[in-house]
């Protein structure tokens, strides 16, 4: 099989009510989309992925009102977040109706839910009478793609077809939240900045994002989403002058380190949201370059700037 690369809904559509898997863009990332209630369609995902049974799936719906039919008891305070942020890059993590498969969620009793914000997928989802499964549409534990091309080059073999949406707007995976004991738990952070969630949820707010082994908190495994290259996190002690040149990559926030040939520049502007939007693709061109380590460069710890230094410490992670 070779991914078919199109635009077209309709196409997209015939897959996945027939039990396939379909590529879909999101304002994140690519996702790998299949009928989240079909549990034979879900377990083609974790084949093409290579993804551990245990790590669960996040269901993609088209509104609102599609949260009753696949969650229980949504609590108000997120109903009141989803009334401001939805469609965006926002995920809720609440109690799963019995609809869902165990698949789905890993036998979990919790199903992570979000309504997508890109015009494609949400007509797509409008049209299907099921919610999307769907992770990001990379081999497990490696970056995630940001684009059609990124998604080809590497499950292009294991697919029928990928919905071309363009780039993906934001770039980064959506935060993820869920209430515990009345607190506003954030198990992800993520292209919704937390700021946002600060100036409407005046409670407790706790970041739950570790987890070493087995996703009790959403599958932050500490190694994750990265690239196959030893990457290490570059300080101001890294000596640049006994470095080679030749087989060394630098992925660097808003300028160049001298002499060397391999950088890639995440926003000359000191752009946060256009270093979000440049990440992956940042990491996915310094990995295929024929070279040995790629140093990254953290960004300011600020809005986006949390959820980027996130991924680049996963990435430069040793287990
Ligand atoms: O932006 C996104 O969220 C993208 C796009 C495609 O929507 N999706 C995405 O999915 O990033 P994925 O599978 O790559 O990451 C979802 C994370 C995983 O770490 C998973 O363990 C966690 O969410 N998760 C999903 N359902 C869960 C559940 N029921 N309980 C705990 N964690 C869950
Ligand atoms: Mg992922």
């Amino acid at each position: 099989m070779t991914a078919e690369i199109g635009k077209s809904i309709s196409k997209a559509q015939n897959l996945l009510m027939n039990g396939n898997i379909v590529a879909i863009p999101t304002e994140t990332v690519y996702g790998l989309a299949a009928n989240a209630l079909d549990p034979l369609a879900v377990s083609k995902i974790y084949e093409a992925k290579n993804r551990p049974s245990f790590d669960p799936l996040i269901i993609h719906v088209g509104k609102i009102s599609d949260f009753e039919k696949y969650t229980l008891n949504f609590p108000k305070e997120l109903l009141a977040i989803a009334n401001k942020f939805c469609p965006g890059p926002l995920t809720f993590l609440v109690e799963k109706s019995g609809i869902i498969p165990e698949i789905t969620t890993s036998g979990l009793k919790k199903v992570a839910i979000r309504i997508p914000n890109h015009p494609l997928t949400l007509e797509l989802l409008n049209k299907l009478d099921f919610p999307l499964a769907a992770p990001s549409a990379n081999p497990f534990g490696y970056v995630s793609p940001t684009t059609p091309l990124h998604v080809f080059e590497q499950l292009g073999e294991r697919i029928p077809y990928i919905l071309d949406g363009g780039p993906c707007q934001v770039g980064l995976e959506s935060t993820i939240i869920g209430m515990e004991d009345e607190k506003l738990i954030v198990y992800r952070k993520g292209g919704l900045e937390l700021e946002s969630l600060k100036n409407l949820f005046l409670g407790e707010i706790i970041i739950k994002d570790h987890s070493s082994s087995n996703p009790e908190a959403p599958g932050m495994l500490d190694k994750h989403y990265s690239p196959n290259k030893r990457i290490e996190i570059l300080e101001q002690k890294v000596d640049l002058k006994h470095i080679d040149k030749d087989k060394t990559g630098f992925l660097l926030f808003n300028k160049e380190v001298e002499g060397f040939d391999n950088q890639f520049i995440l926003s000359a502007n000191s752009d946060l949201k256009e270093a979000a939007f440049r990440l992956f693709d940042g990491l996915r061109s310094l990995d295929k370059l024929p070279i040995e380590k790629i140093y990254i460069e953290l960004v300011p710890e600020i809005g986006l700037g949390l959820a980027i230094n996130d991924r680049l410490r996963r990435a430069a992670a040793k287990s």
